[in-house]
This record gives structure tokens, sequence and C-alpha cells, in this order.
């Protein structure tokens, strides 16, 4: 191979070598500060609600291991994620039916919003589940569920797949069987939050998150490690503005009121999950009393050293 001679003769050489100049990028690699790519956005349950009915009618879960709605951030190219590391969806379970055991790489919990009478069997512990309750389902444990009561049964699901994605990292399996085999029923389980513990919890919380609610109650021990789970009380009225590089998925559990992200007014009521992406400023203004589900990734950000927050 000849030495190029010009700087036109080196960059013609680049492309068949698949290199870069570090001075003669394409797109730049490095930035003053996080860039808003991801958008904010609330999804509606009132909307999801008759959606999902539909899907129930004409759809089983023999056809769909997960008879669910994924909540896909409204952005050019986006294929799948709620925000860059997350996806939450909405789930509906009607009586009789059963979600196969499954396992995967990505971490998962769920929120359950209507319907009693679900349960969920993790690693071979069944545990009921019911309004307000949050349960876990880390990385790698078998999970199925399935409604043994006579409502139709809702929830929200959280889950890490994008950051799972980002890494090439997945791995998914089906059950052999179908279910598992040898399962213990329990009154609750370790990876069960029940809401009557939470409310407790954030009873005796003096933790307001920098005001950004009235109390704060960590949904932990144990906890998920790219997901950090907040049950949050709100008062009525405007929190402060705050921008921080972790993400931000808001589930409202009780109450309606509005959050100012960027300037920009969403809209919310009881079942609606407001996606807060990354750098974007945001305050919440409930109308009286509110309680949201605030999951963030912000154990990564934690870990590596790149959380950034600001209270204004
Ligand atoms: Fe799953």
């Amino acid at each position: 191979m000849t030495k190029p001679q010009t700087l036109d003769e080196l960059y013609s050489r680049f492309d068949g070598m698949h290199v870069e100049g570090g001075w003669h990028r394409r797109f730049p690699a490095l930035w003053p500060e996080p860039e808003k790519n991801f958008v904010p956005y609330v999804w509606h349950y009132a909307d999801v609600h008759p959606v999902l009915d539909a899907a129930g009618d004409l759809i089983s879960t023999e056809f769909a291991e997960r008879r669910n709605l994924t909540m896909r951030n409204p952005i050019e190219g986006n294929k799948y994620a709620t925000v860059r590391t997350m996806v939450a969806a909405y789930q509906m379970v009607k009586p009789g039916e059963i979600a196969k055991a499954h396992r995967h790489t990505p971490n998962a919990l769920r929120l359950i919003l209507d319907g009693r009478g679900a349960n969920t069997t993790v690693n071979g512990k069944r545990v009921d589940m019911n309004p307000g309750d949050v349960m876990l389902t880390p990385n790698w444990a078998w999970h199925a569920h399935e409604n043994a009561g006579t409502e139709d049964c809702y929830w929200l699901d959280f889950l890490d797949v994008p950051t799972v994605h980002l890494t090439e990292s997945m791995f998914y399996e089906r059950h052999p069987d179908g279910l598992e085999r040898d399962v213990e029923d329990l009154e609750t389980a370790p990876i069960a939050f029940r809401w009557a513990d939470s409310v407790a919890g954030l009873d005796a919380s003096t933790d307001t998150a920098n005001g950004m609610c009235a109390a704060q109650f960590e949904l932990g021990d144990p906890a998920l490690e790219t997901m950090r789970l907040y049950m949050q009380r709100l008062n009525p009225g405007p929190t402060p503005t705050m921008q921080t590089t972790a993400n931000s998925l808001y589930a409202v559990i009780e109450g309606e009121g509005q959050s100012v992200i960027d300037g920009e007014v969403y809209p919310w009521a009881r079942g609606d999950v407001i996606a807060v992406p990354s750098w974007r400023a945001f305050r919440h203004e409930p109308k009286g009393s509110a309680v949201m589900l605030r999951v963030t990734d912000k154990p990564i950000f934690e870990k590596f050293g790149w959380l950034r927050e600001t209270f204004a």
C-alpha cells in the first residue's frame, strides 16, 4: 500500500478501511451536555383500557404469551423503548387465563392497577397480587402469571429491556414444561411489595426527595440492579423543578394533576404513565393529594458516576 500524499487521498482511504478521523467525523461523539433524544409523553389508562379489552376479546394468552401493550416513545426511528433504558407496558389477564413461565436477562416489575384474584409465580413461589402491589421479577427468574379470580386483571409492567438491548446481553427462555412444576403457595414473599406496606412506609417517611414529593418510600431489599422504585405521595400544588440525567417513568396510583416538562403541560390521572427522559426539566402539579410509583434507572447512573441532578 502506498502512503497517501494529500488529505483527499487520506480521506478516500478511510472508507475502505472502516476507520474515521477523530477530527473528521460525520457525527459528533462528544457534546457539552446530554442530548434530549427521547421526548416526554403521557399514556392515559382511560385510552388504553378499551383497547386492551378489545385485545382480550381478539387475542388469547395461548396466542400471546403476554397480552400487553408496550408504550413506545414517539420519536423517529424508535422501535420499542419508552425511555432510553426502560420500557413500560399495560397488561391484562382475563379470568382463567395463564401467562406461561419464562425467564430472561431483563429485570422486570409490575404494578397492579385493577382486578383481584391474580397471582404470580416467581422461581417456584406463588403469591397473590392485588391493586397497588408491586412485584419484582429479577434477571433470569422464572415467572408466570395466572388469573384465578373472576375479574379482568390489569397491571403495568416495567422492564430494563432497552438497556439489555444496548449491552447485547439478551437471553430468553420459555419454561420447558410451560409452567414450573413444584410450586409453593405463600402469603407473601420478598419480591412482593404490598400496597398496605407502601402506605405505612409513606406515613412514616420524612424523605421529601428534595421537595419533589411530600414523602417517599423506597421499595428495596430485594432491589433490582438497574431500576429503583420509589413510592411517592404528593401534596397539591407545584413541586420544585428537577433536572436529572436519570430517566424516570411515573405511574399514577392515586390522584390527578399535570406535569410540566420542558415547559409543556402533560395532564395525568390514575393509571397513567408519565415518561420523563434524561435531562428534561420537570415538575409535578397535583390537583389534590396523589400517589405515584417512580421507576428510575438512577442506580446505573450512580454506579458509573453519571448522575447529575439539579433542583430549582
Ligand atoms: Fe417476562
